[in-house]
């Protein structure tokens, strides 16, 4: 067998469901990973914990004034000091992305805070696993221009981009798009899929997805339909289709991840396990198949694969995501930006389940801003739309 030499993998988000299952992967593969950066946002304890397992080089917290923590927390669990650089800030962050030691990169940070970081990976040349999708929601055409420029490798964590990417990879062809009819993404439908009343949902409630097992927010996400809506912004970025050729299909089972119909009437679909690793595996190891530790699909088990239209009325998330992919990039920023304020306030009992959606509408109303040219137009549009919102939220009558 041909040996393969060691590469430093940044993981970004490392104390996150993604970050958990990168980590997973990687210890299964000792010859050939070494963790070279770790980050986090607020939980010193569990970042320690990892940093002690793995031995990264760097040790990063996004909120500065946890940095004496941080290092209290190393010293308790045994690492002299030095053993693990520690840094702290934004800034730090966008180094852990550059850092020289690490060709690979895992942006799983939630939220489009992952933004820089992404960007910075991206023009650093890395090869960068996204499974943060929120920084192609709202910077697509900057990151993909990063990515070139950077000559850089962009390959998608998120299960279903991993499995339009996979699908894609097996269909070499003479004219290219032009013979992809349309990418068909599938959605599990959420823990309300069969929901008819949804006043009184608590966080708990949303959170409990059937299938998956994420971080809360994008489990949110996931019972509003909102992660699907940004999944089509994503591929649309991903794999350069617009709106009329990206179908959302819901399949509570979760096997099928995603599929590629063709001219000729094929359609390619990746099957798996709903299991993180597997996608990350594929990422890690990209072209070679690694192991990824993921349980088998039994078919015997399996029983009837179901497939449904979603249900707009009941899920407006998923309109409003289509409405901002056709209406352009500062309504897709500004949609990711309310969705944000929406779930972290309903995930504090401050918004009700459908006043989530109810603040995403009325941010993308009062939207007036053109299509930015650079990161900070960006965040410029980011940071106006989450005022609305949150204001939004204050005022609005959607508590219950
Ligand atoms: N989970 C999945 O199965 C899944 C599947 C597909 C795509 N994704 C995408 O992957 C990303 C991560 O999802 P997740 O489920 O792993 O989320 P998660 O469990 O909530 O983890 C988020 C990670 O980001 C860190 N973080 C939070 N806010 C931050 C900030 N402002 N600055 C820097 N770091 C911050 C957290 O640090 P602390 O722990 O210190 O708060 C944590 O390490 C999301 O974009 C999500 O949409 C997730």
């Amino acid at each position: 067998m041909q040996h393969v030499p060691s590469q430093g993998v940044s993981i970004l988000g490392a104390t996150g469901s993604i970050g958990a299952s990168t980590l997973d992967v990687i210890a299964r593969h000792p010859d050939r990973f070494r963790v070279t950066a770790l980050t986090a946002q607020s939980r010193v304890e569990e970042l320690a914990r990892l940093c002690v397992r793995f031995r990264p080089r760097f040790a990063v917290i996004g909120d500065a004034a946890r940095e004496g923590a941080l290092r209290d927390a190393l010293r308790a669990a045994g690492l002299a000091d030095g053993v693990v650089e520690v840094r702290s800030g934004p800034g730090a962050l966008v180094e852990a992305a550059q850092c020289d030691d690490a060709q690979i990169v895992v942006a799983a940070i939630v939220g489009a805070a992952g933004l820089l970081p992404s960007i910075a990976a991206a023009r650093a040349g890395k090869r960068l696993l996204l499974a943060n999708k929120e920084s192609v929601v709202c910077a697509g055409a900057l990151l993909l221009d990063a990515v070139r420029i950077g000559g850089a490798t962009l390959l998608p964590v998120d299960s279903e981009h991993n499995a339009i990417h996979q699908c894609l990879a097996g269909a070499a062809s003479t004219n290219g798009a032009a013979d992809v009819r349309r990418l068909i993404l599938t959605a599990s439908g959420g823990p309300f899929r069969q929901r008819r009343d949804f006043s009184g949902i608590s966080p708990e409630e949303a959170c409990a997805h059937p299938n998956w097992s994420m971080g809360r927010k994008i489990s949110v996400d996931s019972a509003t339909l909102m992660n699907k809506g940004l999944e089509v912004i994503e591929a649309s970025w991903l794999f350069g289709f617009g709106r009329d050729r990206i179908d959302v299909v819901v399949h509570p089972q979760s096997v099928i991840h995603s599929m590629v119909e063709f001219g000729d009437g094929s359609v390619l679909a990746q099957l798996g396990t709903p299991d993180m690793r597997t996608p990350i595996a594929y990422c890690l190891g990209y072209p070679e198949r690694i192991e990824s530790g993921s349980p088998r699909l039994d078919f015997l088990r399996l029983g009837a694969l179901q497939f449904e239209a979603p249900d707009l009325e009941r899920f407006p998330c998923l309109g409003l995501a289509y409405r901002a992919l056709s209406a352009g990039p500062a309504a897709s920023i500004t949609l990711n930006a309310a969705n944000e304020v929406a779930v972290n306030a309903f995930l504090e009992r401050r918004l009700s389940f459908v006043g989530i959606a109810a603040t995403i509408e009325c941010t993308l109303d009062a939207l007036q801003a053109p299509a930015p040219a650079s990161v900070e137009e960006v965040l410029e549009i980011d940071g106006w739309a989450r005022g609305v919102a949150e204001k939004a939220v204050r005022g609005g009558a959607w508590i219950s």
